[in-house]
């Protein structure tokens, strides 16, 4: 077991990748605190962790707000009685970047807001810097631990309709770099993961919605090898459980001398998505709605 006996707080583990996450780092021996706005995905997450026979609990908070993302590291401390890995994995797509046919409004740049910048600007980047800050701490008091951000591809290469996300995402690499450095020295690591393909359709899904469980490939179907920037020939599309194996690399002391990077996952990061296929009727194919 990779992670046995350690204590993991992941933001965003109502869903998508953090939901996937909670239940691969509780198999291999870690408790978890499954962090989420939404009070019901965490519970849910929380629910399916416990199911397998692993150790969770379930907080609400909004990682925006500093204060909140605070007491809930403090609640995990409480609970568990330290903290091993902080990961900042809540994020959200800006204003104009859900694709039409999935019922998104095209915006133009100009037109976005200050309030859709604040918006994801809060959750995509102040989000990780305040979960780290709160993190950081409890880590010292450890004797070292691991931080992880959630970043994207969308760091590395342009995306239409995203620049606002993409921004925030590249924000959070040079946050990555730079905490590295500083935190080395208490034997805290920090890495980042930046997915490309096998990620969660309910990131550009209505919030609330019922969470689909399975990668916007594995929800397309029938899988075509050749339509991903690298054609991995593997007879599957890529899943969450993909993306989540390269967050556990980066959580265990499989990567304990890697700090400061940022991995693109899964296949690739550096090469532009050939397409984000979104079906129309995602809602039909979601075998959990
Ligand atoms: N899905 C993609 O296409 C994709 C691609 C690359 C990177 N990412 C990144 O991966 C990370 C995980 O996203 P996902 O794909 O699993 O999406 P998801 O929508 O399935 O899950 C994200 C979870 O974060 C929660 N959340 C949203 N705002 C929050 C806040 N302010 N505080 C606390 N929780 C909040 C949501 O309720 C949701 O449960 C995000 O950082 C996202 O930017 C996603």
């Amino acid at each position: 077991m990779k992670l046995e006996g350690k204590v993991a707080l992941i933001t965003g583990a109502g869903s998508g990748l953090g939901r996937q996450s909670s239940q691969l780092f509780a198999g291999e021996g870690a408790k978890i605190a499954v962090v989420d706005i939404d009070a019901d995905r965490a519970e849910q997450t929380a629910k399916l962790v416990e199911q397998q026979g692993g150790d969770a609990i379930a907080i609400t908070a909004d990682v925006a707000d500093k204060s909140a993302i605070t007491a809930a590291v403090d609640q995990t401390v409480e609970h568990y009685g330290k903290l091993d890995i902080a990961w900042a994995n809540a994020g959200v797509v800006s204003r104009g970047g859900v694709p039409s046919v999935a019922g998104g409004e095209q915006v133009d740049f100009e037109d976005l807001t200050e309030e859709d910048w604040n918006n994801v600007l809060g959750v995509n980047l102040s989000g990780v810097i305040f979960t780290a800050q709160a993190a950081v701490p409890a880590l010292k008091r450890n004797g070292g631990g691991t931080i992880i951000a959630t970043s994207s591809a969308a760091s590395f290469v342009a995306y239409h309709q995203i620049a606002l996300y993409s921004a925030t995402k590249a924000g959070v690499n040079g946050l990555v770099r730079g905490l590295s450095l500083d935190l080395g020295p208490y034997g805290i690591r920090v890495n980042g993961i930046a997915p490309v393909h096998g990620m969660s359709p309910n990131f550009l899904m209505p919030a609330g919605s019922p969470v689909v469980g399975q990668s916007y490939e594995e929800v397309a179907g029938p899988w075509d090898p050749y339509v991903s920037p690298i054609p991995l020939k593997r007879n599957r599309p890529p899943s969450l459980v993909d993306n989540a194996k390269i967050a556990l690399f980066l959580a265990s002391d499989d990567s304990a001398y890697m700090s400061g990077q940022v991995i693109g996952s899964a296949d690739g990061g550096t090469l532009s998505r050939v397409g984000m296929w979104f079906p129309e009727d995602l809602d039909q194919k979601n075998p959990n709605a």
